[in-house]
């Protein structure tokens, strides 16, 4: 499929999805949602695909929503685009596939809705990172409140979401919002060095490491951990289970190749 508002590549089997308005930051249109909503399915149907990254293009991963396009919402436009962004962010959520957000500069409201809805962020020392909406009278509309506040608790999610103001790569690192920080000029072959990591790994593994986190995280104890039996024993139904610990025994690599027995 060919996109205006956002480019895709694919090359040996990470996928790339770059957010690209610079003009305006990245910030999110009607029209980006959409595409991205359609490239998340695309990708999601390509059994090629073993990581996604997602990136900005050139100083912004993606600064919010449109503002041009927030100015115009009454009630019932404002619920859908709302629901629009979320129901794009479920669906990205709900990837097989591990998902990494590549934050190269500000990712704020929606964008940092978007990078909350990755597995995790990396992100470059001059990354900015917060939800400002509350300077423009409203509050974050595609779940940011809620991950928000499971990624770094409660106080200080509504720090962030009441001041409005944006931290640093190293203060979102330090509440657990990122995961790690490189400079800006390693900062794309850093991540493509960790999603080749990934990309190596047995694919039935990885999805039950991200589907039992996910799932788990919102229910008490004992059924997550009923959860993550389930999942250990699926993967011991998968051909990357012999191969994993037979290389291991036979002191080499292991080669994983995916699918269940
Ligand atoms: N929506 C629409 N346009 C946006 C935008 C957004 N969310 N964020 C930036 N832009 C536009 C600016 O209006 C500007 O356009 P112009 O060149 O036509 O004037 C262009 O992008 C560059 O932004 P600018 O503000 O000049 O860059 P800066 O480096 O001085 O500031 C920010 C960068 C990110 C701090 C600032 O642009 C900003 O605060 N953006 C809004 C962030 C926000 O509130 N997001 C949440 C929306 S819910």
């Amino acid at each position: 499929m060919s996109y205006n508002t956002i480019k895709l590549e694919i090359s040996e089997c990470i996928a790339t999805l770059t957010f690209n308005r610079p003009d305006v930051l990245n910030a999110l249109s009607p029209e980006m949602l959409g595409e991205f909503h359609s490239a998340v399915s695309e990708i999601q149907r390509n059994d090629q695909v073993k990581v996604l990254i997602l990136t900005g293009a050139d100083r912004a991963f993606v600064a919010g929503a449109d503002i041009k396009v927030l100015q115009g919402l009454d009630p019932l436009g404002a619920k859908q685009f709302a629901l629009t962004g979320q129901w794009a962010l479920f669906a990205l959520e709900a990837m097989d596939i591990p998902i990494i957000a590549c934050v190269n500069g500000f990712a704020l409201g929606g964008g940092c809705e978007i990078a909350m809805a990755c597995d995790f962020i990396v992100a470059s020392e001059e990354a900015k990172l917060g939800q400002p909406e509350i300077n423009l009278g409203i509050i974050p509309g595609f779940g940011g409140t809620q991950r928000l506040c499971r990624l770094v608790g409660k106080a200080r999610a509504k720090e962030l979401c009441m001041t409005g103001r944006m931290v640093t790569a190293q203060e979102a690192f330090d509440m657990g919002l990122v995961a790690r920080i490189f400079s800006a000029e390693t900062l794309v072959e850093e991540t493509l060095k960790i999603a080749k990591t990934i990309a190596d790994k047995g694919r039935v593994a990885l999805r039950a490491v991200k589907h039992v986190i996910d799932d788990g995280f919102d229910v008490d104890l004992k059924t997550a951990c009923a959860l993550e039996a389930d999942a250990f024993s699926v993967c011991c139904a998968s051909p990357d289970q012999k191969e994993g610990t037979t290389a291991f025994l036979e002191k080499r690599p292991p080669k994983f190749t995916g699918g269940l027995v």
